[in-house]
């Protein structure tokens, strides 16, 4: 079965379909940039231009970077406050036709390291975590996702975790790799006294320079880095909507 996947980030919107049998991309990901201010109407427009690029009329799948119910989003970290209350998978119908299941960016991009990368026949309690403009989570006991979870909200030294942890944080503080792994591994150290995972997934952006920083995060649980790098949005939301359109 095929879906088009679609990641809504901070920097850009990115489109590909997907075989879910085999979590490949079937046509070259395409991406444009996510409008100055990310209103529900422009990112709608931006939606319908990718789905026209590949002149699309099935499912579709996509990631949102919030906490997401029954399509309809309920919470704007680092999105424009206009999205809250707003049925996404509705409006996306609306404007293109195609049926279409929204979920958590960080819940996606579990999904698909859990069914076809780091994750894989991990039958413990597994935490994804992505560090990007925020932290994303994602927690899977068994295989099995809770969804929505938020723990990029956790509260250490008196600021949520996603506000001293994030990759944004590194960048825009200018923190050499050492300080900012100090500030993860102060995060990790307390999903660890929460959880007790038994493995955690290091994805979002910045896995890709996992060889500069992973060796000195220190946790109980093993840690390894996402493997579907920047796919793994697309091909999560799309293995998500593939299981309630079949
Ligand atoms: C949002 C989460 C999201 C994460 C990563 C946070 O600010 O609250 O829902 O998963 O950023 O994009």
């Amino acid at each position: 079965m095929e879906i088009l996947g679609i990641d809504i980030g901070g920097s850009g919107i990115k489109a590909a379909p997907v075989n879910i049998t085999t979590a490949k991309l079937i046509a070259e990901r395409h991406r444009i940039v996510t409008p100055e201010i990310s209103t529900p109407d422009a990112v709608a427009k931006v939606i319908q231009k990718l789905i026209q690029h590949f002149d699309w009329n099935g499912p579709v799948g996509c990631t949102f970077p919030a906490v997401i119910k029954q399509g309809i989003i309920k919470t704007a970290a680092n999105i424009d406050n206009s999205w809250i209350g707003v049925n996404g998978e509705e409006l996306i119908h609306s404007k293109t036709g195609c049926k279409t299941l929204l979920l958590n960016d960080a819940d996606a991009a579990g999904i698909a390291e859990m069914e076809f990368g780091a994750g894989k026949d991990n039958k413990g309690v597994v935490i994804m975590h992505t560090f990007g403009t925020g932290i994303g989570s994602a927690i899977f006991v068994n295989g099995q996702l809770i969804p929505n979870t938020e723990f990029g909200r956790l509260e250490i030294r008196c600021k949520e975790a996603e506000q001293r942890a994030s990759s944004r944080n590194r960048t825009e503080e200018g923190l050499k790799w050492k300080s900012w792994a100090w500030r993860v591994n102060e995060f990790l150290a307390r999903m660890e006294a929460l959880f007790w995972p038994d493995l955690f997934i290091i994805g979002g952006g910045i896995s890709r320079k996992h060889d500069q920083f992973l060796h000195l995060l220190k946790t109980k649980a093993d840690i390894v880095p996402a493997q579907m790098l920047n796919q793994a949005g697309i091909i999560g939301a799309a293995i998500a909507a593939g299981k309630i359109h079949n």
